[in-house]
This record gives C-alpha cells, structure tokens and sequence, in this order.
C-alpha cells in the first residue's frame, strides 16, 4: 500500500504562495525586549491608540448571551449602518473583518483563469486573496507620487478580458493619498467590477458609499478597525449593488461576525460624538507629527490623508536599522523591505505623547 505523504496534499499553487507577513503580537514582543506592555508605543499597524469607545467597553462587559450564536443576517447592525452610510440595508454585507469581505467577494466571481488588477504599492491582501481564489494577479503599478496610472489601468482592463475586480484604496495603504472621485467615475466606465477600499475613509470625511446606488459595478469596502478602535473584535463591511449583495449571502458563513463584534460594532455607531473627537485627535497629531518632522533631515515624509505616515529614511540609514534601533526603545513601526517601498517605514499616528517619544527616539539615534 502507497504510504501517506503529507507534502503532497496541498494545492500546488497555495504551496507557492508567500504568506502575508502579520505585525508581531505586541505582547509577545514586550516580553521579548523586557518592556512593560503599556510601555510599547505602537505603531506599526495603523490601530485606534485610544481604542474602543467607553460605551462599546460597557456593552462587552454585561454581554449576557454569548451561548447564543450571532444574526447571521446582523439585522440591528447592518440597520444602524444603513442610517450612517446613507444606503438601503440591503445593499450592506458584513464580515469578520475587511479581509474576510474581500475574500468572500473573490470567492464569488473568480472562476480558474480569471484575473484581478492590482494597484501596487497598496494594501498587501488583494493578491494574496486573489490567489488563493485561483485568480490572476495583474499589477499596473501607481506613479513616484503613489497616484493611480489611469491609462494604464484602463489599457490593462481592455488588454485581460478576464478581470474581473480592479483593487483601489483611497486613502491608499501605505502612503495616505486619496484618488480624486473624478478618477473613481472615469474608471467605473470600464467593464469591471471596482472594490473600492475605503478602510480609512473617516480620517478624510470620505462617504463614497450612496454611490453604490448609482453604479452596477462599484462595491466599497469599509471597518470598524481603524477608526472604531475595533481591530481585535473584526468586523468590516462592503457596500454592495444589490444584485451582487444577493448572491453574497451564498458565500457568506452564516456567523462569520461573532456576537460581541457585532454588539461592538452597533454601540460605536452609537457613541459617534466620542468616536469622531479621537478620528479628530488622531488627524491634529499627525499633522502636528509632519511638522515636527522636518526637524529630522533623514526621514522624509509622504502627505497624509489617513492615520499612518510613510516616510523614506536617507542619510545614509536604512529603514530596517531605524525600524530596529525603534524597537529597542520599544517603539513598533512597519517597515517595507521585501517590497517596492524598500527604504521606507509607516508609522502610524498615536497619541501626542506617543508621537514626541518617538520623535525624541528619532532626534538621538
Ligand atoms: C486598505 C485596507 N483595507 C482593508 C484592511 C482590512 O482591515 P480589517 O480586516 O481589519 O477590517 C486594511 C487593514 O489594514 C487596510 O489597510
């Protein structure tokens, strides 16, 4: 009898795949540099540093149904929702994370052979979830300043008549530039379905979402991890045109967004006063971070529209070793360099005394 090889029974394309290269827990981190938790500044993964609302903290706490599996339908959710984006319900799909939206969304149209196109340097998942959805990966890469290449783009759609989704992030990750709604109409022309990213759409006071109601091929990807302070919980969302929100329900889990995320979820959308003065802090201590920046002549930072900062490190320095020298200090950035961006950190905006330690850090090394 032929013995068992476990090697041979992964798909050979997932086998190949590079695996997206998560920020380490912060936790496992402090213990491995001997700094107190509370101790580590971290911004190396563009979360809330005030986190959760108080209002969301009150409802975990006196949660009493976590027996009890969750709406799969997310009912009250997705009607606060509809009130906030100013689109019917329907048109909302909920999952555990963005991620998980974006996922779904592949695992709906992609059949083998078919394409997406991607707009590199942006948000790392789009092709990682477009292979493993057996998709092909067509990069039409974004000019020196990070804006989109349109021509491009639009010659690509006309050249693979297998694209099916073009990826856009506004403002993009990882260097905060926004793409003009005039570039987003212009290229809902094309015959493809656009996923518009808006994942940190409430840092530019961007609603893209009723235009949803307007055209048949554009969908927006939106979380409550950026500006909710809701990372750890996951919940994101897309707004989808309807035909394409019915036949999302066929790939969706029924209790992909647990209980307490979607709880979470609906009580900051009821403490929207709270949530928006931190969206508020968060914007007044980045733009106080790149003016105080330029008094570092090494680091030289890209415009923001988000909550993170891109900055290329010169000098003479090399973004891992700055990364690194950070870290010592307990001071967690991202940094990019098995990418394009080689030579480049991202860090995210904290509180204003996060902010001046790391500037302080950065003023010494
Ligand atoms: C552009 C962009 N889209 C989507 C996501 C996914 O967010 P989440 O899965 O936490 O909702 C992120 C997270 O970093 C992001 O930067």
């Amino acid at each position: 009898m032929p013995t068992f090889i476990p090697e041979n029974i992964f798909r050979s394309d997932v086998d190949e795949l590079t695996p997206y290269k998560p920020v380490a827990p912060f936790d496992v981190l402090a213990e491995q540099l001997g700094i107190p938790v509370e101790k580590i500044v971290k911004l190396d993964a563009n979360e809330n540093p005030y986190g959760a609302s108080p209002r969301v903290k009150a409802v975990l706490a006196q949660f009493p149904f976590p027996h009890i599996y969750p709406d799969p339908a997310a009912r009250h959710l997705r009607d606060a929702l509809s009130a906030y984006l100013s689109v019917p319900a329907e048109h909302i799909i909920i999952g555990s994370g963005g991620d998980e939206v974006i996922d779904m969304l592949l695992r709906l149209v992609i059949n083998p052979g078919d394409a997406i196109i991607n707009t590199p340097p942006t948000f790392g998942m789009y092709p990682i979830n477009a292979r493993l959805n057996r998709a092909e990966v067509i990069d039409v890469p974004r000019r020196a300043d990070f804006s989109l290449d349109v021509p491009a783009i639009e010659q690509a759609v006309a050249n693979n008549p297998r694209a099916k989704v073009l990826f856009l992030t506004s403002p993009n990750n990882p260097n905060g530039g926004i793409t003009p709604m005039e570039t987003l109409e212009r290229l809902l022309r094309l015959p493809i379905l656009i996923m518009w990213d808006e994942a940190y759409a409430e840092f530019c006071g961007q609603n893209t979402a009723p235009l949803v109601l307007k055209h048949p091929n554009l969908i927006v990807l939106r979380t409550f991890s950026k500006w909710a302070g809701l990372a750890g919980l996951r919940l994101g969302y897309g707004i989808f045109p309807a035909p394409i929100a019915e036949m999302m329900w066929r790939v969706k889990s029924p209790y992909n967004a647990n209980v307490l995320a979607q709880e979470a979820a609906l009580a900051s959308l009821q403490d929207l006063d709270y949530l928006m003065d931190t969206v508020q802090k968060i914007i007044a201590a980045r733009d106080q971070f790149l003016q105080d920046v330029t008094a570092i002549e090494w680091l030289h930072p890209y415009p923001s529209h988000s909550n993170f900062v891109l900055a290329k490190v010169g000098g003479g320095r090399t973004a891992e070793g700055v990364q690194n020298a950070l870290k010592q200090q307990g001071i967690l950035v991202r940094n990019y360099t098995p990418s394009g961006l080689r030579g480049h950190l991202r860090i995210g905006i904290g509180k204003p005394e996060d902010m001046k330690r790391l500037l302080d850090t950065l003023a010494k090394l």
